[in-house]
């Protein structure tokens, strides 16, 4: 049975990615998983903000510094380099280990200006593409929806002037209009897309009446979300789509395969398992598929997406009342 499939130019023996998590962020963790099966590996993502933070810190740390912009310079940029150091060492260590399970690396942009060097380190230290996890997200009532589609454009077109890898871009889904801004980010130079990311989402403890910070895992009914828009954009697009959220079992694996993903990101189902699920996951696909009588993902890839007759229950948005009652 043939479960290869293509992602961003790759060649991956499945199409389970574990998605970037505190679970792609040791050599250790990385080793299990691929150990495991896992078609590829997005590490964790390195935060831009973090590291300006740090580089700021350092700075501050020492008074000296602000007497020279130069020296400014130097300590920020040293500062930063450092932080993506270890970064690049895991990149080795994983690619030492294993040549055949592409390793991802996403960096979290919140600007076009820092990225676009470091990018090309990844690439030096053997990285098979960068994913990037750009969240901008406006808290004020002036920002104007285009200006910041503009700016993920910008980005992707900085950090594809710098490198040679494939570029995904992970977004969420707060787009007033996700078929366009996903038409933007491929003109750009994004080889792929990962719908969607599920952001940090602050809860409320109505006994202690505080913000309270557990609800970091996703549901399984989350999952179709990324369905409806896998499906939509995968029939307008030449481009790979990652289907990601609330994908816990293989059910739902299948049904974004069918929709039209070229891959599957893991991790909440991974936290509530344990990476030694990602077997069970692979082992119950090809049941399904050996039931189906399909040889390989490029059978079954996109099958109901494509078929016209389901395009209008992907658009409908509304509850009418002769189908509900
Ligand atoms: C603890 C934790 C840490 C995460 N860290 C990152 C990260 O650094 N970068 C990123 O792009 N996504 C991150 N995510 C989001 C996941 O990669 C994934 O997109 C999200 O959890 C939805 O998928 P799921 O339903 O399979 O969990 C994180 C998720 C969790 C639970």
């Amino acid at each position: 049975m043939d479960l290869s499939t293509s992602y961003l130019g790759l060649k991956l023996r499945n199409p389970i990615i574990v998605g970037s998590s505190k679970l792609t962020s040791t050599f250790e963790n990385v080793k299990k998983c691929i150990d495991q099966g896992a078609g590829a590996i997005v590490l964790k993502s390195l935060f831009e903000e973090q590291l300006l933070t740090d580089s700021d810190r350092l700075i501050e740390k020492d008074a000296k510094y602000f007497w020279y912009p130069e020296a400014i310079d130097y300590i920020s940029t040293y500062s930063k380099a450092y932080g993506i150091r270890e970064h690049l060492d895991l990149i080795k260590e994983i690619k030492a280990y294993s040549k055949d399970v592409p390793v991802i690396v996403s960096v979290n942009c919140v600007t076009n200006k820092e990225w676009p060097q470091f990018s090309k380190h990844f690439e030096d230290a053997g990285a098979d593409a960068i994913e990037l996890n750009i969240s901008i997200f406006p808290f004020d009532t002036v920002t104007e929806s285009i200006s910041l589609e503009d700016e993920y454009v910008e980005i992707i077109r900085e950090v594809k002037k710098n490198v040679n890898l494939p570029i995904s871009v992970k977004i969420g889904p707060y787009f007033t209009n996700p078929n366009r801004i996903a038409k933007r980010l491929v003109k750009a130079g994004a080889s792929g897309i990962v719908l969607f990311n599920r952001f940090y989402r602050p809860d409320i403890n109505i006994e202690t009446q505080e913000v309270v910070h557990d609800n970091f895992l996703s549901s399984s009914q989350e999952m179709t979300q990324s369905l409806r828009w896998v499906s939509i954009l995968s029939q307008k697009l030449e481009c790979d789509l990652s289907a990601s959220t609330g994908i816990h079992d293989y059910q739902a694996v299948v049904k974004q395969l069918l929709a039209g993903a070229s891959s599957i990101q893991l991790c909440s189902a991974l936290y509530n398992k344990g990476i030694g699920y990602l077997d069970t996951i692979l082992f119950d696909l090809q049941k399904w598929m050996t039931k189906n009588e399909y040889a390989s993902i490029s059978d079954f890839k996109g099958k109901v997406a494509s078929d016209a007759n389901n395009t209008p229950a992907f658009l409908r948005v509304q509850y009418m009342k002769r189908n509900f009652d």
